[in-house]
């Protein structure tokens, strides 16, 4: 190794701009082991005061790929590939519903996912929640696998962007989760290194987001749009509201059954949006041939039919896990959060609700913990509806009598009761790209 971390993490810590060839040597070195995860948090927390400019960027997103391997499942398949990714949020189920459905419309969905990070839940935490289920998959078997069931979702192997694998571990435990470039360089590069022609990036927006605001979440959609664009790919990103969780579930288990219902049609109302909306962009998207009118009107076809129950269930089977839904895990104690008051929920913060759900058991407080799959909560009254006093506002799902009062109390502080309805607004609020 021909560079000094020391003086790298003090260059930045400075507001000094790294070359390409630094980066990458940081990068690579940190991949191979050879430079500790404590140099690589303090050059992450430098990263947070002092930022990355675009070039920066772009030569952390290429070093993060060129430390694994790439797939050209475009090759593979001999078919234009599409693939979405979130920033994260709570709630957030998204890629469980839509793999099923734009498989069913016979569009391939390969998908790399990652685990929770902060507040926020992972696809891959969520998925091994279902008894048996594979996150891991070679290469060769990811790609056999979206070849003949048209539908797999694993985590980052070994080999794919091993970089940033471990590099999100890191952020997760070190406060160094939301900052733009290392989020837009980290979705990227899994992006690119899969080999998607064009990728539909859910930006969340909130208070349970990453970025809190409108203008935040446009600096790193538009972030995003230009990695793709220097790597020749199409992106599309849509802007969507996590001032509240999406749906009414959160927690691993809670949110598969919930992901289950509403590609059979029986989802909450912003969920279901959101999915078709994003059903909608990826057939569009994808070699079909489509408009947006028409992407949506298949996803719907494939819900209402039953095609994206099935795709479901083969998906599942086919990495090693049990598609019914009464083999995933129940927490042995729910408990009732009941309305203090008469009134219509104005505030339902999602960040409150996920790290009440964090707290239960469903999260990590160092790399290393385990998680409960059975905890979390479902939020059975959402912003805009009206309660009577003593009625039910929420389900906590614990895994002792304790952990549930703590998490009834912090799930009631969630909510603002007041006298008149919040503005109301749909759950999409721009589209970048
Ligand atoms: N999702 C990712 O894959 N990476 C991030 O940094 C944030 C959300």
């Amino acid at each position: 190794m021909t560079i000094r971390v020391p003086d790298l993490i003090e260059r930045k810590r400075n507001g000094d701009e790294l070359s390409p060839e630094e980066i990458s040597e940081l990068i690579l070195g940190y991949a191979r082991g050879e430079i500790p995860d404590y140099q690589l948090a303090a050059w992450c927390m430098a990263v947070y005061f002092r930022g990355l400019n675009g070039q920066e960027t772009h030569a952390l997103t290429d070093a993060m790929i060129r430390s694994g391997e790439t797939i050209d499942l475009g090759k593979a398949l001999g078919r234009r590939v599409v693939d979405k990714h979130s920033t994260g949020g709570v709630g957030d189920k998204t890629s469980l519903a839509v793999g099923p459905i734009v498989a069913a419309c016979g569009v391939p969905f390969g998908k790399m996912s990652g685990r929770g990070l902060g507040h926020t839940g992972g696809t891959l935490d969520k998925l091994e929640s279902i008894p048996g289920y594979r996150v891991e998959l070679t290469t060769d078997e990811f790609v056999a696998q979206v070849k003949e069931v048209g539908l797999a979702i694993i985590g980052q192997t070994g080999d794919l962007v091993p970089a940033d694998k471990m590099l999100y571990a890191l952020r997760d435990v070190t406060a160094t989760v939301d900052i733009v470039p290392l989020i837009a360089s980290s979705i990227m590069s899994k992006k690119l290194a899969g080999g998607a022609d064009a990728i539909v990036l859910d930006v969340k927006v909130g208070d349970g987001a990453f970025m809190k605001t409108l203008d935040d979440a446009r600096i790193l959609a538009e972030q995003m749009v230009d990695l793709g664009r220097r790597a020749e790919r199409e992106v599309v990103c849509l802007l969507t509201d996590m001032d509240q969780p999406l749906g009414r579930a959160v927690g691993h288990a809670l949110e598969i059954r919930e992901a289950v219902e509403t590609i059979t049609g029986h989802g909450p109302a912003d969920f279901s949006e959101l999915v078709l909306e994003a059903c909608a962009r990826l057939l569009a998207l994808s070699d079909l041939d489509v408009d947006l009118e028409e992407g949506r009107r298949r996803a719907e076809g494939a819900m209402a039919d039953g095609s994206a129950l099935h795709a479901y269930e083969r998906w599942i089977r086919a990495q090693g896990g049990d598609s019914d839904l009464a083999a995933l895990p129940r927490a042995p104690v729910v408990r009732e959060v009941s309305a203090s008051r008469d009134g219509v929920v104005t505030r339902l913060r999602a960040l409150d609700v996920g790290v009440a759900a964090l707290e239960l058991g469903g999260g990590r407080r160092t790399k290393d913990d385990s998680i409960d799959h059975a905890v979390g909560v479902v939020c059975q009254v959402k912003r805009g509806e009206s309660v009577r006093q003593g009625h039910l506002l929420a389900d906590v799902h614990a895994c002792d009598e304790e952990s549930a009062a703590r998490g009834v109390e912090a799930v009631l502080a969630a909510y603002e009761l007041g006298d008149t309805s919040p503005h109301a607004h749909g759950i999409l609020l721009d589209v970048i790209g």
